[in-house]
This record gives structure tokens, sequence and C-alpha cells, in this order.
């Protein structure tokens, strides 16, 4: 079997990387905003101020959804937008813009997938502290409620927050991305603790709020190990690797000495989904062991709110031999735009071990690559790199697909090209090119092939 008539084929953006309209109708400003406004932190100095426009233009892209034939769009609510301090009263006019979209979405028999927390977090909220605050959970649980109980019987699909792991381990850990904090581990545990408490309370709260059934996950990231080469004791290794979380040879010293130290260490499916999930952290990795010794069975609880999928944002995997031990690319391996390595695996891989671990239907939440794109001589946006990329990505999902993995729709990252975070506009991920003077689209040659995908159901792969 390969994937089911009814699966999903989507594409997804975020609001700040793609609104712009930063200080129009009423909409407060969030960490993102500040942290572009300071400089020294986005590449040339750039900002989200006019993003792609969309806040704008959101009826060219629509068209464009259609004429691609998707089946659904991700995109995310910008908090601010509605609530410019983050909690009280909704703003109404900025209410209105998401109104246009579901409903536009809706005629046009796209099915609105919504994240609630796509990283711009109201700036009144960081200034008491953010998410080191336990208020802001509360506000979280809020927003999310009204949100869902606004969209009631329009908006059946929600991802509550977008890669925890990344907007803490990078937004309070290195620093590299808003607010910039470098806290200690220590401290980002409890963050993650408070980001995963709102995230159960906001489920638990929106299906309160709602007569017709919601279908609620949150999207994850973390490393994916796969087997450097084939046999069942490689994939054994493989899996046992994901499973533990990152490769941070601190945490690890009396566990398994093998690991290699890195950096973004809070980069790890595991360590979240177990907590959402079983309602358990890790205790093999020491930050979370002290946390654990603190929690109370009643915010137990409430992490572990049943969700209905868990959102894979998957891009690259590490291949690991026998003992689980990361193995050395060879020189020149496949790379992106970002460097990052084409590793087609961790699409069978990642849904295979983390679907063996929990049980739940999966959506592919985020997948892509960046590439140097541009306009040709001939006025058209040639991308190969993105097709094979996608080729050899979906091949991995399919054959994940046609074991038995429920995976029930993947989303392309993204569907135009956006504000790439502190690489700024340099980094195109979209299937549709935008020239960003003219503000002008175009559907990159990716766009038309993956039409075809969609087409077919993936029988053209
Ligand atoms: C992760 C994030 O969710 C998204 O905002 C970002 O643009 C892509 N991956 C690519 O880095």
């Amino acid at each position: 079997m390969s994937f089911e008539s009814n699966f999903l084929w989507g594409a997804g953006s975020a609001a700040f990387q793609v609104e712009g309209a930063w200080n129009e109708d009423g909409k407060g400003p969030s960490v993102w905003d500040a942290f572009c406004h300071a400089p020294g932190h986005i590449k040339n100095g750039e900002t989200g101020d006019i993003g792609s426009d969309t806040y704008h233009r959101f009826e060219t892209d629509l068209a464009i959804m259609n004429e691609l034939g998707l089946h659904a769009y991700r995109f995310s609510i910008s908090w601010p937008r509605v609530l410019p301090e983050g909690c009280g009263s909704l703003n109404e006019k900025g209410l209105s813009y998401y109104d246009r979209m579901v409903d536009g979405l809706l005629s046009a028999g796209i099915t609105p997938f919504v994240t609630l927390y796509h990283w711009d977090l109201p700036l009144a909220l960081e200034r008491e502290g953010g998410w080191q605050n336990r208020n802001t959970v509360e506000a979280f649980i809020q927003y999310a409620g009204l949100i869902a109980r606004h969209f009631d019987g329009r908006v059946k699909h929600y991802i509550t927050l977008n890669e925890p792991q990344c907007f803490l381990g990078l937004g309070y850990g290195t620093g590299m991305h808003a607010p910039g904090k470098r806290l200690s581990e220590q401290e980002i545990v409890q963050c993650i603790h408070y980001v995963l408490l709102a995230h159960g309370g906001a489920v638990a709260a929106m299906r309160a709020a709602c007569s017709s059934p919601l279908e609620i996950g949150f999207a994850s990231t973390g490393k994916i190990c796969y087997p450097a080469s084939d046999g069942a004791k490689e994939q054994q290794a493989a899996s046992n690797t994901t499973a533990k979380g990152a490769h941070h040879a601190a945490y690890y010293a009396a566990y398994d000495a093998t690991f290699a130290p890195d950096e973004n260490w809070t980069f790890s499916h595991t360590w979240l989904l177990d907590a959402a999930v079983f309602g358990r952290y890790p205790d093999w990795v020491a930050p979370f062991r002290l946390l654990n010794d603190t929690l109370s069975d009643a915010d137990l609880r409430i992490i572990r709110e049943p969700m209905d999928f868990v959102g894979l944002n998957i891009y690259n995997g590490i291949p690991v031999d026998t003992c689980g031990r990361k193995v050395k690319k060879a020189p020149g391996f496949p790379r992106t735009a970002l460097k990052w390595p084409v590793t087609p695996e961790c699409m069978y891989y990642g849904p295979r071990f983390l679907y063996e671990r929990y049980k739940l239907p999966l959506i592919i939440t985020e997948n892509g690559q960046s590439c140097n794109d541009r306009i040709f001589w001939d006025g058209a946006v040639h991308d190969p790199d993105r097709i094979d990329f996608l080729e050899r990505y979906l091949r991995q999902l399919k054959h994940a697909v046609e074991e038995g993995i429920p995976v029930k729709g993947y989303f392309h990252w993204s569907l135009t090209d956006n504000f790439e975070w502190h690489s700024g506009y340099d980094e195109r991920f979209g299937l549709v090119y935008i020239d960003y003077e003219a503000q002008r689209r175009i559907i990159k040659d990716s766009g038309y092939w993956y039409r075809d995908v969609i087409k077919t159901n993936g029988n053209s792969i």
C-alpha cells in the first residue's frame, strides 16, 4: 500500500517569516521584531518588517496554492497580531486577516493547518521573563482557547508549538535566535517544562472551547540517526541512538561514553516527546533528572494530554555505526546551500523509529532545502537541486508508508521564499521564488514538479 487516498499534500509558512506588516492594524511587537531591529543579530541587518508581504498579498499566494493543487496549507497565527500584549482582548483587525485566510482556503478546498506558536512571542510577555515565567504558559493557554473557539467548525487541525527544541535551544541557549538569551542548561530544561505545560494545557483548553472535533499535535525537531550500512544490528543501534536524544558527552558520560559533544544539545525529538506522550522526562540526561525531582503529578498530567498526531520537521539525519557512533561523511558529501547534509534515509528511519516509540499517527510538518535560486535568462526559476532532494526524500517517505507507518500528510517547507531567521533573505526554501524588490512571485520548477506529485498522489516518484 502506498500513500492513502486522503493523504494530505501541503506546504507551509510561518507568520514572522512571511507576513511583514509588523506594526500595522494594531499588531504588537514580538521578540523577533525587537531582535531584528537591534543591530548585529541578522545577516545583512535584515528584518521581518516586510517579509514576503503576505499580509497584503495573501490572495495572490492563494491563487498559487490553487495552481499547485495543494490539499492543505500550514500557516501560523502571529500571537501579537491578535493579542498585542499577549493576553487581554482580541485585536479584531488582526484577527480578521486570519478570518480572510481561513475562509479563502476553505472556499478553495484547501485544509488550513494552523500553528499557534512559530516563535514570535509577544514582546510584552518576554519583558516579564517569556518562557522563563509560568504566566506565559497561562497566557498561551488562554490564547489557544480563544483561537480555537473563534475558528470552531472552520479549523480542525492545529499545531500548538513549532520546534520547541529550536526556539529554546537557539533563543534561550546559544542566543542565536530571539530573544538572544544564554541560559544554563538547568534553566533551559525548566523552560522546556513550561512550553510543554503550555502545549498540554492548550490542547485541553482548545478541545473544551470547541463543539467540533479537533486534531492537534506539535511540530517536533531533533536529531534522527540512521544506520550507515544495512543490517538488523545497525538498525537497532540507530534506533537506540535516536531514542537517547542528542549527542552530548556530558549527559551520557556515565551512560554511554561514545557520544561526541554537540552544542545544540536540546535538539532531541525524544526528550520532549517522551514527556508529552509518556509523561516523563529522560532521566538519563542530567538536567532533566534534576527537573524530574521537582515535578508534581498535576504538572505531569497536564503535559501528557493526549495528542492526535506527532508533527515531524525533518531535514537531515546522522549516519551511525553498530555502536551508535556517528560515521564520518566522505569528503564532498552532498550539501544544501545552508551546508546541511542531504541524507534522504532520515525520511524513512525518522518516521519509523518515532512511530515504533510513540504509536501515534505522524505528519511531516516540514521538509525541504535552501538553494541559491535565481531567475534564469529565460525568466523561469530552475531548481534541479531541490527537485532531486525532494525526489530522494519522498521516495524514502513512500518506503515508510509502504511498510505501514501511518504518515497522514507531508508539508513542504516552504510555499514561498521567506525570512530565514538569522540568515535573513539569503536562504531560499520556497517552491515559489520571491523577487523581494518587486514582491513578484514566480513558481519554481520544483513547484510544478510537486504539482505532479500531488496530482498522482505520489505515483510520479
Ligand atoms: C525550521 C523552522 O520551523 C522554519 O521556520 C525554518 O525556516 C525551517 N526549519 C528551515 O530552517
